[in-house]
């Protein structure tokens, strides 16, 4: 991440530092000097975005646990509590609850942007690899909080994911039990998700760090896909992607603050205000919006065990994408015709979210077969074939070049 830094130590305790601990160089080369493309558009934003909605989440979340008990008799009453009686409690919960769906917004889109711009092609396949790893935690981190209210989707969500489990053969049974802690969700389980809920934010942020020292090796994509050359093609990260990074969040609170103080159950389920009841089976079980995809392909199967495969197969699929994607060219700009499958492949993400969401009979079980086979089909057949067969646009030579084509004037 070092080693960009121009930095000299002025002051006497700044060299004293310097000589001990060389910290001011190594994030003056990170965050100020750091060499950055000058053509970054707004998609490289969310990254940044991302970054300040998990710092939110922490410090909302450290905040919550000052008032929230898990105990499966409880929880339930103790948020009702934060709610009502503490003071600001409603904003901080609020933010949270959000907080998690913005989250997600953030990372889709950052996601989505690494496949247009092919970000995570060599040399960035690592950044690409522990950025799939954090999405992983990620939902791990966001299954288990929505267990935490205790109300009736929070138990009979954690009811249908940890049965899944059992699908495994001959152990299956066994790592049920054990993930419970019992013989069904109960308080152990409750305990053990809170543990692991406020643990793994943690984990998200050294991953997070590990992330962006892989991408400050490799220096960043960027829209027209080619490395920088010369010092033309880049601009100091500070001011100019201070700057924009800043305005991009700014914008982004605009947007999340809406969701919070207008509109803030909106991506909550109503039954999620009913106290959790073993005796009382909701009528449908449905994940937050996040998930629904990973669910429709899920139930897509008709074999548990195969349904469990797929769904995290759906998963698996994005840790070999470096792999799978065999054309040389990174971004989407020049590949006219991998553009129109990216397009196809966001449809088909946003088909499987709304049929994930749909009751899983008829002619949605049959439309989540199809569009499943088409998600797998675009990774492993599309893209390495495409790859080997398409006839690509003429990538510019430089950054300089694509910006201000060779005339020197604006393209
Ligand atoms: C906590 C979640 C995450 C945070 C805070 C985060 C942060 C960042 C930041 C700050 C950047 C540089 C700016 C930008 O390109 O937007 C970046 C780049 C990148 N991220 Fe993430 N990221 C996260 C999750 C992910 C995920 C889930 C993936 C993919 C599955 C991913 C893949 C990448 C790649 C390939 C780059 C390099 C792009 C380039 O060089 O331009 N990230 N990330």
């Amino acid at each position: 991440m070092a080693g960009h830094s121009t930095y000299e130590p002025q002051s006497a305790p700044a060299k004293w530092l310097e000589r001990r601990l060389p910290v001011i160089s190594l994030m003056r080369g990170s965050f100020v000097d750091f060499p950055t493309p000058k053509n970054l558009n707004y998609w490289w934003t969310f990254g940044g975005i991302a970054f300040f909605v998990l710092v939110v989440q922490i410090v909302t979340g450290i905040v919550l646990v000052m008032h929230y008990t898990p105990n499966d008799t409880m929880a339930f009453a103790s948020v009702e509590h934060i709610m009502r009686d503490v003071n600001y409690g409603w904003l901080m919960r609020y933010l949270h609850a959000n907080g998690a769906s913005m989250f997600f917004i953030a990372v889709y889109i950052h996601m989505f942007r690494g496949m247009y711009y092919g970000s995570y092609k060599e040399p960035r396949e690592i950044s690409w690899i522990l950025g799939v790893l954090i999405f992983l935690i990620m939902m791990a981190t966001a299954f288990m909080g929505y267990v935490l209210p205790w109300g009736q989707m929070s138990l009979w969500g954690a009811t249908v994911i940890t049965n899944l489990f059992s699908a495994i053969p001959l152990v299956g049974e066994s790592i049920t039990t054990w993930l419970w802690g019992g013989f069904s969700v109960g308080n152990p389980t409750l305990n053990r998700f809170f543990s692991l809920h406020y643990l793994l934010p943690f984990v998200l942020v050294g991953i997070v760090i590990l992330h962006i020292w892989a991408f400050h090796t490799t220096g960043n994509n960027n829209p027209a896909g080619v490395d920088p050359k010369s010092e033309k093609d880049t601009l100091p990260f500070h001011p100019y992607y201070t700057m924009k990074d800043l305005l991009a969040i700014v914008v982004f609170m605009i947007f999340f603050s809406w969701f919070v103080f207008y509109l803030p159950n909106y991506m909550g389920h109503p039954d999620n205000y009913i106290e959790a009841n073993p005796m009382v089976t909701p009528a449908h079980i449905v994940p937050e919006w996040y998930f629904l995809p990973f669910y429709a392909i899920l139930r897509a199967v008709p074999d548990k065990l195969g349904g469990v495969i797929a769904m995290f197969g759906a998963i698996a699929v994005l840790f070999v994408l470096p792999w799978l994607d065999t054309s040389k060219v990174r971004s989407a700009t020049f590949r006219p015709v991998f553009k129109v499958f990216f397009w196809l492949f966001a449809f088909y993400s946003v088909m499987l979210g709304w049929l994930g969401a749909m009751p899983a009979e008829g002619i949605y079980v049959i439309l989540s077969r199809v569009f499943t086979v088409l998600y797998f089909t675009h990774f492993l057949v599309i893209l390495p074939v495409l790859g080997l067969i398409e006839k690509t646009k003429k990538v510019p030579d430089s950054i300089n070049d694509a910006v201000l084509g060779k005339t020197g004037h604006a393209a």
